[in-house]
């Protein structure tokens, strides 16, 4: 009889997990009340480990690379077991709107080339020509052809059909506790060999190892559609950094545009605020200004789970219980080498290398130091 495994919580994380861990011959029953929903379906979809590096978070870069490469390879599978996740090779430039945005743009190229990845940093006309369309006022960008994005929406159907073709169980309700072999909900028990808590934000309420150490991290989204008659939107990803703020302009293969995102601390609060949508819509003008005549479609808020080090947390927890959450900005991005490391673990081959960095102790041997 092969092994339970109980994943709760039904974003990018736990359904790739469960996907994952049920083609390899785990029984897996997923608990999420509205699967496929949560920060996974507000994301814009950048897979940008190099457009989004800081100084500082060399082990983030790090670890968004390794699965950046994963990435094709898993949406092929993806595309065999269930459909096409729309993974998109179109590739990202890095604008900067101003002198001091220019001035960040020059610090992320020096960083990137300090560390040995090479980048070239190019005046606003060339990035003009590159992306027609941009606003004039740019100063200055970088190409980074490597970053990919996809379409959220699409993976995340794409997840559910591959989970429900190997057998995934889906029970639509919350996780109430979770145990070292069960998973409580209001309706019963989920007895379990392995849990794997990937409820993002909410894990912290789960389970006590994590109350400090996830925390929700708001971000608000804007979707459009150029009306008749309108420039299309971008025909790469475009981030930007406006008024040293970060923004992204993310073109979908149906013609939609995600402008995103928002990032500030509301606690558990998912509601959209004004100033926040008035930011996103202003920023997104003065990158791109034929936004201004697009069709507004949808505005949506998302709660990211964020760690004290922006690096997620993927191990074991405590006696039968797995955690992969706190990805921050990157869950989409991280999903391949996340679901490989459970599968490993569930396997007990233990913390691969590769993810040591995640460890989900590492705040506690920080302290004992
Ligand atoms: N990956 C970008 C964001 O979290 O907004």
């Amino acid at each position: 009889m092969s092994q339970q495994v109980t994943v709760v919580g039904a974003g990018v994380i736990g359904l790739a997990a469960a996907w994952r861990a049920a083609s390899a011959g785990y029984r897996v029953t997923v608990v999420d009340p509205e699967p496929g929903r949560g920060a996974s379906w507000v994301a814009g979809g950048m897979l940008a480990p190099v457009t989004e590096a800081w100084p500082g978070e060399e082990a983030v870069l790090e670890l968004g690379e390794r699965s950046l490469r994963r990435w094709p390879e898993f949406a092929r599978e993806l595309a065999v077991d269930a459909f096409d996740p729309g993974l998109s090779e179109a590739g990202t430039v890095v604008a900067g709107r101003d002198a001091a945005d220019a001035d960040q743009i020059g610090i992320l190229a020096d960083y990137l080339g300090r560390i040995g990845r090479t980048v070239e940093v190019i005046s606003g006309r060339r990035l003009r020509s590159l992306v027609p369309g941009l606003a004039s006022a740019l100063r200055s960008g970088i190409v980074v052809p490597g970053d990919l994005a996809v379409d959220n929406r699409q993976l995340l159907d794409a997840l559910q059909a591959a989970c429900k073709r190997n057998g995934v169980e889906f029970v639509r309700e919350s996780a109430r506790e979770i145990g070292p072999s069960a998973v409580v909900t209001d309706s019963g028990v989920y007895d379990a060999d392995a849990v794997v808590l990937a409820a993002g934000a909410r894990s912290a309420l789960l389970h006590p190892q994590l109350r400090e150490a996830v925390r929700p991290l708001k971000g608000e989204i804007v979707r459009m559609r150029p009306r008749r008659g309108c420039l299309p939107p971008p025909g790469v990803t475009v981030r930007a950094i406006v008024e040293g703020r970060p923004l992204y302009l993310v073109p979908r293969a149906d013609g939609e545009l995600i402008v995103g995102a928002t990032q500030y601390e509301s606690g558990y609060d998912e509601s959209v605020k004004a100033g926040g949508v008035r930011e996103l819509l202003d920023y997104a003008e003065q990158v791109y200004p034929s936004v201004s005549e697009y069709e507004l479609t949808e505005i949506t808020a998302g709660l990211r789970s964020a760690s004290m080090d922006n690096l997620p947390l993927i191990g074991r927890l405590s006696d039968g219980v797995i955690v992969a959450t706190g990805h921050y900005r990157n869950g989409l991005l991280h999903a391949p080498v996340t679901a490989d490391a459970v599968l490993g673990i569930l396997a007990d081959e233990g913390l691969p290398d590769e993810i040591a960095a995640a460890d989900p102790t590492r705040d506690r041997k920080r302290e004992q130091v």
